[in-house]
């Protein structure tokens, strides 16, 4: 059973500025709710229930969230206004919270190496809280992967089809197939020239990765810009291991860009919010 899952939300978010100047853009709300508690909330649904952040300088809001607000909730206390902090109290008791600070912005793989202390020698999940995953009335897309990994034993990684002209914004996998939903990866390239794309799958923000993982980041060089990517070190375990690709159920908004995020709101303020309203 795969209890840990890390978030890495030590990048600037500057698409987001100057929202982000100040404040971590996970903690943007999709209308009432941070990005990053939709991503907790679909961790421990899926049974993660260790939550383990790599975080960096400005992202004390992260922390804040996920803990008590003395004041705030003694004013409250009793009010019709602490209904509204039930989600957020459940989720508090049911998981635990870890930081570990990633001082040096070197690319997402390395911020997943960063979290090595925490999640020790066993498998885990990985959310990257701006791609927000809805499967409104089923499993959502972490507990969809976590199911495969008891079958499968090996890295999972998410993916959908996109179009050719948005396929060089992604991480993009070459495979076989072994079923409708399930390719066995056998390449995989970042930021691929949309001509020579190996196909027209791209890997979102969820992961399912076994700890072996953690050696191949390590002998991992540095590419562009002097980034550490996660993509490398995959390819490296599909071809000395076993990483699948899996086409999840669900809906996924790409909420580390403006319209993405646009979409996000307005599809959760009438799917959620307004019917509750
Ligand atoms: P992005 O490149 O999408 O995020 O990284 P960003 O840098 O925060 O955003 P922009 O592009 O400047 O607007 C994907 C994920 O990896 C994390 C980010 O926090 C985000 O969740 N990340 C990236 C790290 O934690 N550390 C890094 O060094 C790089």
């Amino acid at each position: 059973m795969v209890t840990k899952c890390v978030f890495p939300v030590a990048g600037y978010g500057t698409r987001f500025l100057p929202a982000t100047k100040a404040m971590p853009k996970e903690m943007l709300p999709i209308v009432n709710k941070p990005l990053v508690q939709y991503g907790v909330e679909e961790a421990v649904e899926a049974g993660m229930r260790d939550i383990c952040f790599v975080t960096g300088r400005g992202k004390r809001a992260i922390e804040d969230h996920f803990d008590v607000s003395f004041e705030l909730e003694t004013q409250i206390a009793g009010s019709g206004k602490e209904a509204a902090l039930e989600g957020i109290r459940s989720l508090m008791e049911q998981a635990s919270f870890s930081y570990t600070r990633q001082n040096e912005m070197k690319g997402l793989g390395h911020a997943i190496l960063v979290s090595r202390r925490l999640v020790g020698d066993e498998p885990f999940g990985v959310v990257l809280a701006d791609d927000l995953c809805l499967n409104p009335g089923g499993d959502g897309v972490l507990a969809q992967m976590a199911r495969l990994h008891a079958q499968f034993r090996c890295s999972i990684v998410a993916v959908m089809e996109v179009p050719q002209a948005e396929i060089g914004a992604y991480g993009v996998i070459a495979g076989e197939a072994i079923s409708d939903d399930l390719i066995r990866v056998t390449d995989m390239v970042e930021k691929p020239d949309p001509a020579q794309a190996p196909s027209n799958l791209a890997v979102i923000g969820r992961y399912l990765l076994t700890p072996d993982i953690f050696g191949l980041i390590e002998s991992t060089e540095a590419g562009k810009n002097g980034e550490i990517q996660l993509t490398d070190a995959l390819r490296s375990q599909a071809q000395q291991g076993c990483v699948m690709a899996y086409k999840f159920k669900g809906r996924r908004f790409d909420c580390g860009s403006v319209p993405g995020f646009m979409e996000a709101t307005n599809h959760c303020y009438e799917t959620f919010f307004k019917a509750d309203a």
